[in-house]
């Protein structure tokens, strides 16, 4: 950073991801209450921090309204017991949401406005359908600003397709593929279960926990992604199994300068050196991660081989495929979302991005040869987010 002031990603969780709809389990729980959780989880985790220090609160959201809207930074703190001193605020940036708030909030510590904040998203795609209500001002298409479908994010990827002939529908279902089944190694593993924060559901069958991710499919197989509906297109190449699903979540991150973190005794888990966000044309948004990934090499002085880990927002498959063909990276790249990622755990939108820094903090901790990862992630209407993160725990030496 320009800054000389340090900033760390103390620590991330999340709530587990659910289905959309009536079918899934968080259908009868409030979005806020989602968020509520998630702070919590993460207060309990870091009993550390004086509550009253923190400088504010920054949660995203895509669609702000009814249990998802009213100030959720502000609301969320209130229920979840934060003092009343702290600020909050709502923002939206559609699919990076969290990935701004963090971004934001690290600035202001940077600038030493603030020393410590929460910065997270949540989105209850259930009861809050993408677009919903939504009212584009008409001069888009009467002025041919954009395509009149460039709003219809499987439409944007579809396009991706065309452009990119050599991207096929069976590398991104293969990619697909590998994303289920890395994200359910994982879970055997036991990777990603530590920062879930199970929340209470209620069901059919009365009060239930939830634990886990539910969109999980780890049984995919190339047959059976390669019958698939293209929802998007008559013989289209973008299918249910190959985009991510309609997901409700919430994340929510610590962050601080490393000096408040070291005097509070909290942890870090990332050490952040640069972000950018980007615009591209919005019939191609998927292409955002491109040049907001340069952009942020650019400003932390480094070079796309110096990345050890990427953590790309898989929005679809054809959409991560262009940014690795574009860098020249294997689609089956080991670096590349190691644990799987949004097609197999879901996509609730403004809360993705802080799911991509939790899972690049776990992975930092598991590999001292790693020095530097990505987080990334395309943007409605065409714009794309990244932030490259140092790893605390990297012990000097570089292995392949
Ligand atoms: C693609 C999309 C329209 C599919 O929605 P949907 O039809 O409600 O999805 P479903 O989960 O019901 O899946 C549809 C079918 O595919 C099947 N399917 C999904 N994933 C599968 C997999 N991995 N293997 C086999 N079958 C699969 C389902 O079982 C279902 O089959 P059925 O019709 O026989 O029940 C929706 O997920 C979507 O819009 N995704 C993109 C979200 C988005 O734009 N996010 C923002 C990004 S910028």
């Amino acid at each position: 950073m320009a800054s000389s002031r340090k900033v760390v990603f103390v620590d991330g969780v999340r709530t587990p991801f659910g289905r959309a709809g009536e079918k899934g389990m968080y259908w009868q729980t409030r979005a806020d209450d989602l968020a509520v959780k998630a702070t919590q989880g993460l207060l309990q985790r870091n009993p550390e921090l004086p509550l009253e220090e923190i400088d504010d609160v920054g949660i995203a959201a895509t669609t702000q309204q009814g249990d998802q809207g009213l100030t959720l930074g502000r609301t969320v703190g209130v229920l979840a017991g934060l003092p009343l001193s702290v600020p909050g605020f709502a923002l939206d940036r559609m699919c990076a949401g969290a990935m701004t708030t963090t971004a934001l909030l690290s600035g202001s510590i940077a600038s030493g406005m603030y020393n410590v904040a929460l910065a997270g998203g949540v989105e209850h795609m259930g009861r809050h359908p993408m677009g919903f209500d939504a009212d584009p001002n008409p001069r888009f298409v009467a002025e041919k600003l954009v395509a009149p479908d460039a709003l219809n994010m499987g439409i944007t990827a579809e396009r991706l397709h065309d452009r990119f002939p050599h991207l096929t529908k069976q590398r991104a279902d293969q990619f697909a593929m590998a994303s289920q089944q890395k994200v359910q190694a994982a879970y055997d593993r036991g990777d990603i279960q530590p920062d879930l924060v199970p929340v209470a559901i209620r069901t059919a069958n009365g009060w239930g926990l939830a634990t886990e991710d539910e969109g999980r499919r780890p049984e995919t197989t190339l047959e059976g992604l390669a019958g698939l509906k293209t929802p998007f297109r008559p013989h289209g190449r973008v299918t249910a199994g190959n985009a991510s699903p309609l997901t409700d979540g919430a994340t929510m991150a610590l962050i601080a300068g490393s000096d408040t973190a070291k005097q509070f005794g909290l942890g870090t888990k990332m050490i952040l050196r640069s972000w950018a966000f980007a615009g591209v044309q919005p019939e191609v948004m998927g292409l955002g991660p491109v040049p907001a990934t340069e952009k942020a090499l650019k400003l932390a002085g480094l070079d796309i081989t110096d990345i050890g880990l990427f953590e790309l927002n898989e929005a679809f498959a054809i959409q991560v495929l262009s940014f690795t063909d574009h860098f020249g990276i294997d689609d089956d790249d080991p670096r590349v979302n190691p644990w799987g990622g949004a097609i197999a755990l879901g996509h609730p939108l403004a809360s993705s991005g802080v799911r991509l820094m939790i899972q690049l903090a776990r992975q930092f901790e598991q590999r001292p040869d790693v020095q530097f990862g990505v987080t990334a992630m395309c943007v409605g209407l065409g714009q794309g987010g990244s932030m490259i993160w140092e790893n605390p725990h990297f012990d000097g030496k570089k292995r392949k």
